[in-house]
């Protein structure tokens, strides 16, 4: 979704806020702009659509050490060249990048704006027209900034620049994520550290409804009320290599294959000096002191969440549910006498899971984040946080994420189960690593995956995954995968389900994929096979060693029951990115997607 850069220091500024918007690019946009300042006035550079397109169009003999830029996801207003940002004041003397939603932008314009010409759709445009006004009464930037933030309801992360003043952003956020960056000589504004990386691994937390005035060397924080807040900065655990392809075409592709990798760092990570798993006495008392968990999570964290259902459930033997964070927060089920909550997200960030945090909060109850970004909204706001190590994920469609989230839960469901003195025949540490192991045997075999999707995903208009039992909850996956990145319509069923109403939509040559490594729905989810093939469809089995029959499509090498999503997942990454390919998608930003998204 929407990012921001800024920059304040001693070097030219135009590479430093493009570089940066190309390493936000990731977070899904539709257009992009910046604004640079020196002392012959502002200079600002709007485009629809891509950064090399604004790189192009940016005046290289204009050289200014400060300034701000920004990606624009559109929500108010269409993707065009107007509605990107930064946007101006009517005189032009303030400009400001936005990320988030102005809930009350009608009010504030009849209010306040009703003598001023906008020239935009945005909810954005009011935020710095705002400014202008309030400036007028006060004659001060600093009072006037605070005032128009006082005024906001809704999400927000903004850096506005006063044309008259080089000295100085001014910065602010409510429910949107945004960081300092902190320099030798300079700052930096991110909405996501990865923009300034290259830059800093320094950091410093911005709060809601603080406002920060930003200078090259120093950084002033007060609260809305002028009482000045003191921070310690900290440091990014990410590595700016990290933050490459190298020798990948794409982002998605490296992110598979690193897969084995991830599993390998989670047993490192979560494993003591005796070899044994590793987790914080606090979260195991949570864990243990809950009579029912409540995972809460969207898209590719969600679909983690059902198949960490079955493995809690299935070890410790506390009932779970699992709930769409959107449809949580506005339609809450009667919860039990203890609840735990479990919110599942890779950015840490997503407004649809933090909005469920925040009402959870308000009647304390106690809160686990299992995220990849540990300084994240969602990890700092819950109580505990379980990290993914996972390292940076870069491409919209999740891939290391869900196994990574996977194999967390299976490491805490474990610990749990231990704790709990239930009996156990089980070593997850070891069992991960044969999971590590196969997973590197799939990744090899791509030829095969890029033949397969060729021959399935070149032509057709939709596509079906069907599972029963746990293989249901990676199909839900494996359509995701598909439909985010190929564009094909393309739905994950329940095996038996099928024939109570979707069958209707298969046709000659309709691709169903089916999923079968559980023993006890084996021969059912076959039956549901035959019954799709017996109307024309083109059907494809992934079954596990010990299940299969001669002509399945793929045979999984073996893995621990519980485990087989770890696994099963892999083909199926595979054939969405081949499949995204074979079409001439753009695979690491699919349409109108973003990674991490902020507003509900
Ligand atoms: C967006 C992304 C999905 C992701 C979902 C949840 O919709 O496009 O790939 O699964 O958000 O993100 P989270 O960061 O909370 O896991």
């Amino acid at each position: 979704m929407c990012g921001i850069v800024g920059y304040i220091g001693q070097n030219d500024t135009k590479e430093i806020l493009l570089n940066g918007l190309e390493k936000l690019e990731y977070r899904g946009y539709d257009s992009a702009g910046i604004a640079t300042l020196n002392a012959e006035g502002l200079h600002l550079f709007k485009v629809k659509g891509r950064i090399a397109a604004l790189r192009d169009k940016v005046d290289q003999s204009v050289h200014a050490n400060m300034g701000i830029g920004h990606t624009r996801w559109a929500t108010h207003g269409e993707p065009s060249e107007d509605n990107a940002h930064p946007h101006q004041s009517a005189s032009g003397r303030f400009t400001l990048v936005h990320n988030g939603v102005i809930e009350n932008y009608y009010e504030l314009r009849d209010a306040y704006l009703a003598d001023v010409k906008l020239t935009s759709e945005t909810d954005t445009e009011i935020v710095v027209q705002l400014i202008e006004v309030l400036y007028q009464d006060t004659d001060d930037v600093l009072a006037a900034f605070s005032k128009a933030i006082s005024l906001l309801k809704g999400s927000y992360a903004i850096a506005l620049i006063d044309a008259q003043d080089t000295d100085v952003i001014y910065v602010a956020k409510n429910k949107s994520p945004l960081l300092v960056g902190l320099g030798d000589g300079f700052n930096l504004v991110a909405s996501d550290a990865m923009a300034t990386l290259k830059e800093t691994d320094t950091y410093l937390e911005i709060e809601d409804k603080e406002i920060v005035v930003v200078k090259r060397d120093h950084v002033h924080i007060q609260k809305l009320d002028g009482t000045v807040v003191t921070r310690q900065p900290y440091v990014a655990e990410i590595d700016a290599a990290d933050t490459e392809k190298g020798t990948y075409d794409y982002f998605m592709l490296k992110e598979i294959d690193e897969q084995p990798f991830v599993m390998r760092k989670i047993i490192q990570e979560y494993q003591d000096e005796h070899g044994q798993i590793k987790v914080d006495a606090d979260i195991r008392h949570a864990m243990l002191a809950a009579d029912r968990i409540y995972i809460i999570a969207a898209g590719t964290s969600y679909n983690a969440g059902l198949v960490g259902k079955q493995i809690i459930e299935e070890l410790v033997q506390t009932p779970v549910e699992v709930h769409i964070a959107s449809e949580f927060s506005y339609n809450m089920p009667l919860l039990s006498e203890k609840p735990l909550f479990i919110f599942i997200s890779q950015s840490g960030e997503t407004a649809d899971s933090r909005a469920v945090l925040v009402q959870t909060k308000l009647k304390d109850y106690p809160s686990i984040t299992i995220t990849n970004v540990p300084g994240s909204t969602l990890s700092r706001e819950a109580d505990y946080t379980l990290h993914l190590h996972a390292g940076p994920e870069i491409a919209v469609a999740s891939t290391k994420a869900y196994t990574a989230q996977i194999a967390v839960l299976t490491i805490l469901a474990v610990d749990t189960a231990r704790a709990k003195g239930l009996e156990l025949d089980f070593d997850p540490l070891q069992e991960l690593a044969i999971v590590a192991s196969v997973m590197e045997s799939l990744t090899d075999q791509k030829e095969y995956y890029a033949q397969l999707a060729k021959e399935y995903f070149t032509d057709t208009r939709n596509a079906f995954f069907i599972g029963r039992s746990v293989d249901y909850y990676v199909v839900q996956e494996a359509s995701l995968k598909l439909k985010e990145i190929s564009y094909i319509q393309a739905e994950g069923f329940a095996g038996g389900e099928l024939k109570h109403g979707t069958i209707a939509l298969i046709e000659e040559g309709t691709p169903v994929i089916a999923i079968s490594t559980q023993e006890n729905v084996n021969y059912s989810i076959r039956g549901n096979v035959q019954e799709v093939a017996a109307r024309g469809a083109k059907t494809c089995i992934v079954s596990l060693q010990g299940l299969e029959q001669d002509s399945d499509t793929v045979v999984l090498p073996h893995v621990h029951p519980l485990l087989t999503p770890l696994v099963s997942v892999v083909p199926m990454q595979l054939l969405a990115y081949y499949a995204a390919l074979h079409r001439g998608c753009d695979v690491d930003k699919p349409r109108n997607l973003a990674k991490s998204v902020t507003v509900e």
